[in-house]
């Protein structure tokens, strides 16, 4: 029996190639090794975006043709929208009479989204809860793998430490998840701060070819480097950061021409397009043809829902007949 695998995006709008390289790219190869549960955590997108909901629908439809556009076969996994399983908040209630609020104010990822994300009042009771609504997908598919970015790592230990808790009240239900931690080349946004679509600095998989070109004729190198003849130093320019993955086989010659100021930083930022443009080709040719067909897209959606639910109901059976609610 294949173990069980569970993780989940948030749809709040187009991704980009940080999310194939850090979660999309792992995602797919963990299809043949596992059972594989991949959720739209649309719930989780409303405890952040709830002010402004009108593209939630769009951005659903636009993540999961990203997903399938990437590999995401759904013949081997099982793509699942969180809301449309009302198990999710019923465990998630459940769950919640337990979490005690420290925990969740202690939260690194929570007290950082406070101070960071402006703008936006997060000092709601659903964005505290945010952790617990993710134990509640986690533990409702008994899952025993979440791979997972190092950013969501407090996240898998509170719903570790919640499973515990439940289990001192209601006995042993649900099973203490692991992480498979991912590890990732960190790739920052073209203009060298963290890639976000807020910033408007990452590389988008549905971009088109001229704002590819813009987003990388436009990014930093490095900074005292004026003339194509000048000494260069790969090591602090983002571009070659980008190369260091687009770019695998040419890396050497990139780095001796930099160095040796043989080429200039127009030039470089050329191949570096070229190969990004190689690497989304076939990608976007696939985002294509799901584009066009919203029924098929409708379809997965309804057949991975509903098989899931199947097991989140056996689940919930058992959490409420242990909780007495049954
Ligand atoms: N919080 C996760 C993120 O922002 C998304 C998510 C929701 C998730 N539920 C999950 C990830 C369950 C893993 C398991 O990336
Ligand atoms: Fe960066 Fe390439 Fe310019 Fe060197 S030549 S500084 S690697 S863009």
């Amino acid at each position: 029996m294949k173990k069980r695998i569970l993780s989940g995006m948030r749809p709040t709008g187009k991704l980009h190639i940080g999310h194939i390289l850090g979660a999309l790219k792992n995602w797919v190869r963990l299809q043949d090794e596992y059972q594989c549960y991949y959720m739209v955590a649309d719930l989780h997108a409303l405890t952040s975006e709830y002010e402004d909901t009108n593209k939630m629908q769009e951005n659903i439809c636009e993540m999961v043709i990203d997903w399938l556009a990437c590999g995401i076969d759904p013949a081997k996994s099982t793509i699942l929208v969180q809301s449309r399983i009302p198990e999710h908040s019923e465990l998630h209630l459940i769950l919640s009479m337990i979490t005690p609020v420290s925990w969740l104010e202690r939260c690194p990822t929570y007290k950082e989204q406070m101070h960071e994300i402006k703008g936006k009042d997060l000092s709601t009771y659903g964005f505290l809860g945010y952790p617990v609504l993710q134990a509640a997908d986690i533990t409702m598919y008994k899952a025993e793998v979440v791979p997972i970015g190092e950013d969501q790592l407090p996240h898998l230990e509170l719903t570790r430490e919640i499973v515990r808790r439940f289990d001192q009240f209601f006995g042993n239900i649900l099973p203490e998840p692991q992480a498979l931690l991912t590890d990732v080349p960190r790739l920052l946004g073209t203009d060298g701060r963290k890639m976000s679509k807020s910033y408007n600095n990452a590389i988008c998989i549905a971009d088109g070819e001229g704002e590819i070109k813009r987003k990388i004729m436009a990014m930093v190198t490095d900074p005292q480097r004026l003339r194509p003849t000048d000494v260069g130093q790969p090591d602090i320019c983002s571009v070659f950061s980008y190369h260091k993955i687009f770019s695998p086989s040419q890396l050497a010659e990139i780095k001796e021409k930099c160095q040796g100021g043989q080429r200039g930083c127009v030039e470089c930022k050329k191949i570096l397009l070229e190969n990004i443009l190689k690497f989304l080709g076939p990608i976007q040719e696939k985002r294509k043809v799901f584009e066009k067909d919203v029924p098929y897209l409708e379809k997965i959606l309804q057949e991975g829902t509903a098989k899931a639910q199947e097991l989140a109901r056996v689940t919930m059976d058992e959490v409420k007949k242990a909780v007495r609610l049954k």
